[in-house]
């Protein structure tokens, strides 16, 4: 009897919850990251991802409670709901999605809509509550606007929030809906007791707060919105990389799951959308492995940036703003429109672009034409009218003018500056991430010498460029290169630091002395016994009136990674024996003389500063702090390989440049080899975590250093929020192609 009641009611609910028998072949994937667990479904119909999150026993209770997220890159939208137990104390409630007839757990929301183009879609599943529970706060539209939430000072748009909808659904269920600000699409989402025949929803109507027992409840999160064109492992991967999808299974998965035909997004769920950085950098690191050709994940990644660059300074967009939030933002300036918004606050970005185009461009000389010829506009209506050449040729003469001024004086005052609006500028953008610093390491020594390179390269190459505009395209090849140099040999001087040995080591046991979160080893015996500790801050012109933010860091792989020093003077080919050694040393000493622990390399360290005010910044709770970063890791190991590769031209480079001076040294070679090998220990000994996008750790005399999700530490001092890491991030699937390479192997 109970089985008949089971089936009837699955039948009803697959009528009452829309669902489409006929659907197509689902991609699964379960990923747990207590106290998240993670769902993603992607079919025909639309791309889903779900995260519960539920209190463990030593949840922090003030940042973690149960919670679900539905997120879907169509729009970068979302639903989120947070649950209270009805009775018991905080962290009493448990919640959890079940395998049930609707979905394992997950299944698929398939419904035409009436007055709509677009079918409802999304899914639907069965999640199980241990107590009666109180769905306290939905946020329905944006996944920006529950971050603005989830990651603000808990802030709630009357605008958005007052437009739900709580309604009775079937009797004894409730359905939240709201409709966007577009007047076209609604979100919603139903909740309806599931094998539960004694549950009852109450609706509060006044705070729009639904309250139910215990037991099993069926769900439907549903929108109906244009959706994107998922790129399946065999268009994301080149054929020649293939038998990843089987070696690799997840990862490729993942990727997959981040790669469609009008672009790459970031990460999952919190940047489900266009980042320029993110997917630039993740296209360099992947391009062993990548697809290229006409529509390829490399070309999804070019396209992408180009679409959004700005016609009139050139400038390579950030982020873009799609969906709900377009249009709430667009109505805060007293606009109606849908219109999407695209954002430059960065000054990094920019130059990414030369390079990746001068690396796709010389492995598939055969796209120029193709790939140039392209109009703009489909995705930034003011780029209509241009072609994909007219704005790689707008950024070029972007970069050309911008780093002219230093190329005739070489001053801290001509070097890139962040923009004087912004307090962030490159990848570490939060309000600590450079500790103040205006004028950033990896920008100055690393991204501009790199477009200047890459720009000489594309003018060399023919179909580029074209020479009949107003610019002379002609001259850039040899102009670039030779700007190239003056960047590459006159920049490392502003940010090195040198101290004492003994200054390092007094410093050093105040930092174990005062951190609040570090009370362990100094290791200061991996500082040299004597002589000089040599460092590069990681930005100069400081909050406090710091000179130089000397906080020590991974941004040094930058250098490595994109930079080939082809010394033309022996104190440019001293300054860079000298940076290699000591990018070398960072990496092997442990935490917190340098920036080894166990749970990796961290991206700063603040140790060696001597500096209160950076030492109560950049903490194991900050979002650039002492924490590990999965494509910091790949990125510097890539480096210090390519590097390696030139002392050896019969291994494994294929650079046409020298091999530098330091390769003959042989303490300074020996220091770069371990650092390699020492890197690539740490990094296997954390495979478990590379996939995400950031990871901390805590320390206890009794436990030591114990991997720690950054979402489960309270936010640093100033802060007012902490920061939950994406479970999968873009560039953290990059050691799908950097791989240790063997012959490097200390013997
Ligand atoms: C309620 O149930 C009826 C009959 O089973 C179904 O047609 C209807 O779509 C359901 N309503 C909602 C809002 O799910
Ligand atoms: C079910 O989904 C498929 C694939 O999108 C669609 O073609 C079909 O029309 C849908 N069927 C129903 C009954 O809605
Ligand atoms: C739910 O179903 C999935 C897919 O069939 C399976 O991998 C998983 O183990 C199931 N979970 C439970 C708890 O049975
Ligand atoms: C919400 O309720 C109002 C008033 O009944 C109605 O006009 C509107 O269409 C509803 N919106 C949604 C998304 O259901
Ligand atoms: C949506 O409808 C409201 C009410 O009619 C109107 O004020 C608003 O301008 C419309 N918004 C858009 C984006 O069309
Ligand atoms: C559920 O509760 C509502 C409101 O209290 C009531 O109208 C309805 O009859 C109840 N349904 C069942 C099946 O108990
Ligand atoms: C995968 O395929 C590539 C190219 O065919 C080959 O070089 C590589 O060895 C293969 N990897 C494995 C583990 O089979
Ligand atoms: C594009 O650049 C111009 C010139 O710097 C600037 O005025 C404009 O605001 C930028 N556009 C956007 C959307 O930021
Ligand atoms: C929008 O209009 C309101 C009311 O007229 C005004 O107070 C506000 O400053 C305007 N906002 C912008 C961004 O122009
Ligand atoms: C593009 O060209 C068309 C026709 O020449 C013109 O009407 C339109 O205003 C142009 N659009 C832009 C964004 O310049
Ligand atoms: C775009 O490129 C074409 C072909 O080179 C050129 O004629 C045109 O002037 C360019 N437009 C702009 C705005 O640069
Ligand atoms: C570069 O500088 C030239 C000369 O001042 C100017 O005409 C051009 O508009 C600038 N281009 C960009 C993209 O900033």
């Amino acid at each position: 009897m109970l089985a008949f009641l089971v089936a009837v009611s699955a039948l009803w609910l697959n009528s009452a919850l829309g669902q489409n028998t006929t659907s197509c072949q689902a991609v699964t994937q379960h990923l747990s990251d207590p106290p998240y667990e993670n769902y993603f479904y992607s079919d025909c119909n639309s791309d889903t991802q779900a995260v519960v999150t539920s209190p463990l026993p030593d949840s922090n209770l003030s940042i973690i409670g149960p919670r679900l997220v539905i997120a879907w890159p169509a729009g970068n939208s979302g639903i989120c709901t947070f649950f209270q137990p009805q009775n018991g104390p905080n962290g009493s409630l448990a919640i959890a999605l079940v395998n049930s007839t609707l979905g394992s757990p997950l299944g698929s929301v398939y419904r035409p809509s009436r007055g709509s183009k677009y079918p409802f879609v999304g899914v639907q599943g069965v999640i199980s509550f241990n107590s009666s529970a109180t769905l306290t706060i939905p946020i329905l539209g944006s996944v920006r606007t529950i971050r603005d939430f989830t990651e603000g000072p808990s802030l709630l748009q009357p605008v958005i929030q007052d437009a739900i909808n709580v309604t009775q659904t079937n009797g004894t269920g409730a359905t939240l809906s709201r409709l966007w600000l577009d007047n076209v699409t609604t979100t919603s989402f139903t909740i309806v007791p599931y094998q539960n025949p004694e549950s009852n929803i109450t609706i509060d109507a006044r705070n729009k707060s639904i309250s139910f027992g215990a037991g099993f409840y069926a769900f439907s999160a549903s929108f109906n919105y244009p959706q994107l064109t998922q790129l399946p492992p065999s268009q994301v991967l080149n054929s020649a990389s293939r038998n990843l999808t089987q070696q690799q299974f997840g990862q490729v998965t993942s990727l997959s799951f981040l790669s469609y035909s009008e672009k790459l997004l970031a990460g999952a769920w919190r940047f489900l959308t266009y980042f320029g950085r993110d997917s630039m950098i993740s296209a360099l690191l992947l391009e062993p492995v990548l697809s290229q050709g006409n529509g390829s994940a490399t070309e999804a990644v070019i396209g992408a940036v180009l679409e959004r660059i700005n016609r009139t300074d050139g400038s390579v967009c950030h982020e873009e703003t799609i969906g709900d939030y377009a249009t709430y933002l667009n109505l805060q300036n007293n606009m109606t429109s849908t219109a999407p918004g695209f954002t430059y606050p960065m000054i990094d970005t920019d130059y990414y672009l030369p390079v990746l185009m001068a690396q796709y461009f010389n492995s598939s000389p055969d796209r120029i034409g193709p790939l140039l010829s392209q109009r703009a506009g489909s995705v930034d209506p003011q780029n209509r009218n241009l072609t994909y050449a007219n704005l790689t040729i707008i950024n070029a003469e972007k970069i050309l003018n911008i780093t002219a001024p230093f190329t005739l004086n070489q001053t801290a005052a001509n070097l890139i500056h962040l923009k004087p609006d912004q307090i962030v500028g490159q990848w570490r953008d939060s309000t600590y991430g450079l500790g103040g610093g205006r004028v950033p390491f990896d920008v100055n020594t690393a991204l501009v010498p790199a477009a200047l390179r890459a720009i000489a390269q594309l003018a060399r190459t023919p179909g580029v460029y074209p020479n009949k505009t107003r610019m002379n395209t002609t001259s850039w090849a040899t102009l670039a290169d030779a700007r190239a140099q003056i960047w590459e040999e006159n920049t490392l001087r502003f940010f090195e630091t040198n101290i004492t040995a003994s200054t390092a080591r007094s410093r050093l046991q105040d930092f174990v002395k005062t951190a609040t979160y570090y009370h362990g080893p100094a290791n200061e015996s991996s500082l040299p016994s004597s002589g000089n500790v040599t460092t590069y801050s990681i930005a100069l012109q400081g909050y406090n009136n710091l000179s130089s933010v000397n906080v020590l860091h991974s941004d040094t792989g930058f250098r490595l990674f994109f930079v080939n020093v082809t010394a033309s003077t022996d104190e440019a080919a001293a300054q860079e024996t000298r940076f290699i050694n000591a990018t070398a040393n960072s990496i092997m000493r442990p935490f917190p003389a340098g920036l080894l622990t166990p749970q990796s390399m961290v991206v700063a360290n603040p140790a060696l500063s001597g500096s209160e005010v950076l030492i109560s910044n950049f903490t194991n709770s900050a979002y650039h702090g002492t924490v590990v970063w999965s494509f910091q890791l790949a990125m510097m190991a890539k480096g210090l390989e390519r590097q390696l590769g030139r002392c050896n031209r019969n291994v494994s480079s294929q650079s046409p440049s020298p091999a530098p001076a330091w390769c003959d040294i042989p303490s300074v070679y020996n220091n770069v080899l371990r650092a390699y090998n020492s890197l690539w220990d740490s990094i296997e000994a954390n495979s478990a975590q590379l996939q995400g996008e950031v990871w901390s750790w805590t320390y206890s005399n009794s436990t030591g250093f114990v991997t720690t999700p950054l979402g489960a530490l309270p936010p640093p001092p100033g802060v007012s929020a902490g920061t939950e890491s994406d479970v999968r991030q873009l560039w953290s699937l990059t050691f799908l192609a950097v791989k240790r390479d063997r012959s490097l192997t200390l013997t």
